[in-house]
């Protein structure tokens, strides 16, 4: 294991220190554990003016030959993923290091036989299977740069998404299962494809055995192509600061935008980032419940464990099939060590109630985690409480798609909790609360929002093809600070809690979504006008999406158009934009120069009328009260 381990809550205090005092020599000395094809010239380069972040410039590597070649030597035999169909009676699949490394050579050499190289953008939109894994692995493998998109997306967004990064590849499946449901993965691919001329080859795996269109010469079979390569793939050298992936995520306006990694910085903080947080130890089992398609997939399924030599469960299904116990029936199965989640399914398997727990063997539990929102203090105990056996320490991980890699959180076993709270940053990282004028402000007890004042090697490079748009996303909010998007308050002891986003961004179950993203869709829908979408408190997703429709006329049926509307975003975004509610309404409150106030709808939405604070400068206050008579309330 490596020698960057943090052991003691004085160990994590002097990492932190030195991490201020010396950033480069601290993540230079951790950098040094990883091989490297030629060693960097330099540790960091930044400004966050322009903004321009390098981290070990000049040094070469290969990501994969951190996460396989490097284990071959002693652990070539130790598990790197167990695979947990939807199906609990279907078979469970391992892939040694040794496994997994020669599927990915062989891999490789397909992409390669299709013309794939270095630099060359690959979209894979796949189900929860170690063939994804595979995939994202075999881009790396030859430089190739990997974009994943859920496989909750509608065609739409996958073709929004091929044509941004301009992908000459594509890698699908048939279809894919979760729960009762079937994704029909490459009839919705084609659907994209025909909108995608860049899209030259496309690599199909049979997983489902449905039907499939796979047109000549463009469209060919994985099994099929494995036959005519050989394993060996000698991993493509890359430049620390070469692309490794590009991930979308929404923001406050316009499109997804395409987050930018690189191959050298974000390698060294996954594996710091995992080692440290979890503790992780072989032989502990990793369970890590996202979605490899999201950030916390790539950060902690495939690269993090991976590169520190780890072994983890990748599950294919939900949480509630065939039943609500079923996280707990594979922490059983498979004696699951760490268990990583989101509130939003700790709230669900909690509603469903213990009956599902009792009787479980969870006893293998030794770690908890928490991602993707914050986490209520009725789950966290009850998380605690009845998955934890009151014994588990829970890491509250605070961290987005454009850090890479957790920033705030406590390190499982070492630091003291509080729940609700992510608590300590992280040695590297220099948070900051920010008023509205742009002052820091300092001292604990306070609140403001959130910002980091100095790089870490897993920062955001760029949005893919925009630069323009990182810069003033992230980077001119506030002078010299990369702005979260976050607020949070610091408390007595320092301990950090993030209260939510603070731009117009939604987080439904974890899953970030843009309000003008859904509004655009909506607006799509014939006979609407304009719409408005504000987010409100759901028991179970965190944050509902809720939605202000303006129609042309009154819909003679307002089920029924409410039921188009949600099939339209199902179509323009895909199932997890839908609005819970939509109301109906003759007009939007905007003030005289055009804007919506989005904190009267939201407080409506919210439910609190009473207090919807000044409504003087509307243009037509009358509007209001009909938007208050018509609130749908909670149910
Ligand atoms: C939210 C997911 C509170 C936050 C890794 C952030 C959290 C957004 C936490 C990023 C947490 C994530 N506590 N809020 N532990 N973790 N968030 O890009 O609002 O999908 O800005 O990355 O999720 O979402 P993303």
């Amino acid at each position: 294991m490596s020698s960057f381990k943090i052991k003691s809550f004085e160990e994590y205090e002097q990492a932190y220190q030195k991490s201020v005092e010396a950033p480069e020599e601290f993540w230079g000395e951790i950098a040094s554990t990883f091989r490297w094809q030629k060693k960097w010239d330099k540790v960091l380069e930044w400004n966050f003016t322009d903004p321009d972040v390098k981290w070990f410039v000049g040094g070469k590597t290969n990501i994969t030959e951190n996460c396989l070649d490097r284990h071959l030597e002693k652990n070539a035999n130790t598990l790197a993923y167990i695979w947990e169909p939807n199906n609990p009676n279907d078979a469970t699949v391992k892939y040694t290091y040794r496994e997994l490394h020669e599927k990915v050579c062989r891999f490789a050499n397909v992409l390669k036989k299709h013309g794939a190289k270095k630099g060359d953008r690959i979209c894979i939109y796949m189900p929860m299977i170690p063939e994804l894994a595979i995939a994202v692995l075999a881009c790396a493998r030859i430089g190739a740069v990997h974009s994943v998109v859920f496989g909750g997306f509608s065609a739409h967004s996958i073709a929004d998404r091929i044509q941004d990064a301009q992908c000459s590849m594509v890698i699908t499946a048939d279809g894919g299962v979760r729960g009762n449901k079937e994704i029909p993965l490459k009839s919705v691919m084609d659907d994209a494809l025909e909108l995608c001329p860049s899209v030259k080859k496309v690599i199909v795996l049979t997983k489902t055995k449905t039907p499939v269109y796979m047109l000549r010469n463009r469209d060919f079979w994985w099994d099929e192509e494995l036959q005519t390569v050989g394993a060996d793939c000698p991993a493509e050298p890359m430049d620390a600061e070469d692309i490794l992936f590009i991930l979308y995520t929404s923001g406050s306006t316009g499109k997804p935008k395409g987050v930018l990694h690189t191959v050298g910085g974000y390698m060294v903080f996954a594996q710091y980032t995992f080692e440290n947080v979890f503790q992780y130890e072989q032989p502990e089992i990793f369970f890590c419940t996202a979605d490899i398609g999201w950030i916390t997939g790539h950060s902690y399924i495939v690269y993090g464990p991976l590169l520190s030599g780890a072994t983890s469960v990748l599950f294919e299904g939900i949480p509630t099939f065939p039943d609500a116990g079923r996280f707990w029936d594979i922490v059983q199965k498979h004696r699951v060590t760490t268990l990583y989640t989101a509130p939003t399914a700790i709230r669900s398997l909690m509603a469903a109630g213990l009956k599902y727990v009792n009787g479980k063997d969870l006893s293998s539990l030794k770690k908890l985690g928490s991602v993707g929102e914050p986490i209520n203090e009725e789950a966290w105990h009850w998380y605690h409480d009845n998955i934890g056996k009151g014994n588990c320490p829970i890491v509250d991980t605070w961290w987005q798609t454009e850090t890479g890699g957790i920033l705030i959180s406590a390190i499982a076993g070492i630091t003291p909790l509080k729940p609700g709270f992510a608590s300590l940053p992280l040695p590297g990282i220099q948070p900051c609360l920010v008023d509205e004028k742009g002052d820091v402000i300092e001292g604990n007890g306070v609140s403001g929002n959130l910002c980091i004042k100095f790089p870490w090697p897993g920062i955001i490079r760029t949005t893919y093809g925009d630069h323009e748009r990182c810069r003033t996303t992230y980077f001119s909010t506030y002078k010299n600070m990369y702005f979260t998007g976050d607020g949070c308050m610091r408390d007595e002891d320092g301990y950090y809690r993030i209260t939510g986003r603070v731009d117009d961004v939604i987080n439904v179950s974890g899953h970030r979504i843009g309000t003008a993203e859904v509004e655009n869709a909506i607006n799509m829908h014939t006979g609407v006008v304009e719409s408005a979408v504000v987010g409100f408190p759901h028991d179970i997703k965190g944050q509902g999406i809720y939605a202000y429709v303006i129609t042309e006329k009154a819909p003679s049926d307002e089920n029924l158009m409410r039921q188009d509307i949600l099939m339209t975003v199902s179509r323009i975004i895909g199932p997890i934009a839908k609005p819970d509610k939509i109301q109906f309404v003759s007009g939007l409150p905007k003030t005289r120069s055009g804007k919506i106030m989005r904190r009267i709808l939201r407080k409506v939405a919210e439910g609190d009328i009473a207090n919807l604070g000044d409504t003087s400068t509307l243009l037509d206050p009358t509007v209001v009260d009909a938007i208050k008579a018509g609130a749908i309330k909670s149910s």
